[in-house]
């Protein structure tokens, strides 16, 4: 027996069915003229299915009639959406040729099981290029990546910098999901993509700040229902980008303010931790292959004690924190070294070599940070040689960091540059010995 739909409220659609409702994360479909899907997000009692209207579809009236469909949102997976542009119910969205309709599908709500005894094995490290990234937060293979700023600090330059750097080095396959971001970031990219002849090993979804919070709040989840075909059927070790994960909090946030939901403390949707915790875990590695992870992380008003900034921080391996104080010294990329950490950093993972040589740095900066309130009240000259020296060291370790960008080399005329690990552990040691 088809359901009724009762009421409308935006984006929520609630239907009556007599018997037999449908369960949540199925789609039902509208008996009207577009044949609207939507989503079930819950069940409500008296077989009352609270609904969202996935596609914002305004032929959605009260008195229609809906069917269940006995599925969920499937996505095409595999081999031929490599390349492509797909939205979150796995429409490509690239201008280009629809894909074959026999494609193979996936739920994307459907998680996989996880296996609870696999240990990665032997640190993999994978060079970025990036002098900062390999020697604060090394790029280590099967774990995840945090790059956590404000508006306009340089995460989107960064993490694009990184595609082009490890997806042209790595035979593996990348995934970039744009979630709630500036609309043209995605056509950039796949131009970006193109002119590197990157296209044939990167898969992209979008759901950009223009998309309905459902959409957005998909986005992320479609991205990673795709990567783990590709580890789990295909063996294979995945790049996975997204580009910005506080906007699928916020997406949350808004769906769960027009389902009318309480929110927990700090403004949040109730259950907004173990939102984010579910995708964290689907961007892992098993003994099929693995998902490396850059993530960025948009800070609100620059206040990284957000409590969505602190949690989605916590699941990373490695934080690289840009922010607006270094960027107006002209500092590029902008990162805070202080606050920069990694778990990553040990001897066991870097080597002896690298980690001594971090522990040392960090006492420069740590010394640099002190002595230069001390210089703006007595003036350098009153160091005492010895801090004078490790003062001039740190200044020079700061500038060593800085590096320019392939990627905006268009922009800039300036060319990038790219360092291997060796060159970049050498040119720290001739600064600090
Ligand atoms: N590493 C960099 N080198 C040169 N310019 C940069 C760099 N990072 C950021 N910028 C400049 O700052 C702007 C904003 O950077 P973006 O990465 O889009 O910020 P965010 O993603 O943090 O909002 C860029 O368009 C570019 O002009
Ligand atoms: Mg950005």
């Amino acid at each position: 027996m088809p359901g009724v739909i009762t009421s409308v409220k935006e984006m929520i659609v609630k239907a009556t069915f007599d018997s037999d409702p449908p369960l949540a994360n199925e789609l039902v479909r509208v008996n009207n003229s577009s044949n609207t899907e939507l989503l079930v997000d819950h069940l409500e009692s008296g077989n009352v299915a609270c609904c969202l209207n996935i596609r914002s579809d305004f032929r959605v009236t009260k008195g229609q009639e809906v069917e269940r469909l006995k599925k969920g949102i499937e996505i095409p997976v595999g081999d031929q959406i490599i390349g492509r542009i797909l939205n979150s119910f796995g429409d490509v969205i690239d201008g280009q040729e629809q894909l074959p309709t026999d494609i193979k599908r996936k739920n994307i709500l459907k998680i996989p099981p996880k296996s609870d005894n696999f240990s990665l094995s032997k640190p993999e490290i994978m060079t970025t290029g990036i002098k900062v990234i390999d020697f604060f937060t090394p790029f280590v293979k099967g774990r995840k990546i945090g790059i956590v700023g404000g508006a306009g600090v340089g995460k989107t330059v960064l993490t694009m910098e990184l595609i082009n750097n490890v997806a042209k080095s790595d035979s593996g396959l990348a995934f970039f999901s744009g979630i709630g971001e500036r609309i043209r970031e995605g056509h950039e990219l796949w131009v970006t993509l193109k002119e590197n002849d990157l296209l044939k090993n990167t898969c992209m979804f979008f759901a950009q700040m223009n998309e309905n919070p459902i959409q957005r709040s998909l986005i992320g989840i479609s991205a990673a229902a795709s990567a783990e075909v590709f580890r789990d059927e295909y063996k294979k070790d995945v790049l996975f980008f997204a580009d910005n994960m506080y906007r699928y909090v916020q997406a949350k946030n808004e769906l769960s303010t027009i389902i009318d939901q309480i929110p927990s403390e700090g403004g949040y949707e109730p259950t907004i931790f173990s939102d984010v915790k579910i995708l964290q875990d689907r961007l892992s590695s098993n003994e099929n292959g693995s998902i490396t992870s850059v993530q960025t992380i948009y800070v609100p008003a620059d206040d990284t004690s957000d409590p969505a900034v602190q949690f989605i921080q916590h699941e990373m391996d490695s934080v690289i924190v840009l922010s607006r104080r270094v960027a107006e010294q002209g500092i590029r990329p902008a990162v805070d070294l202080m606050l920069t950490s990694s778990s990553l950093l040990t001897p066991e993972i870097v080597g002896e070599r690298h980690y001594l040589l971090s522990v040392r740095v960090q006492e420069l900066l740590e010394k640099y940070e002190s002595l230069k309130g001390i210089i703006a009240i007595i003036g350098e000259n009153e160091l005492s040689p010895a801090d004078r020296s490790d003062y001039a060291k740190a200044k020079k370790l700061i500038t060593n960091f800085t590096q320019n960008m392939s990627v905006m080399t268009k922009h800039n005329g300036i060319p990038g540059e790219y360092f291997t690990r060796e060159e970049t552990l050498k040119s720290i040691e001739e600064i600090i010995v």
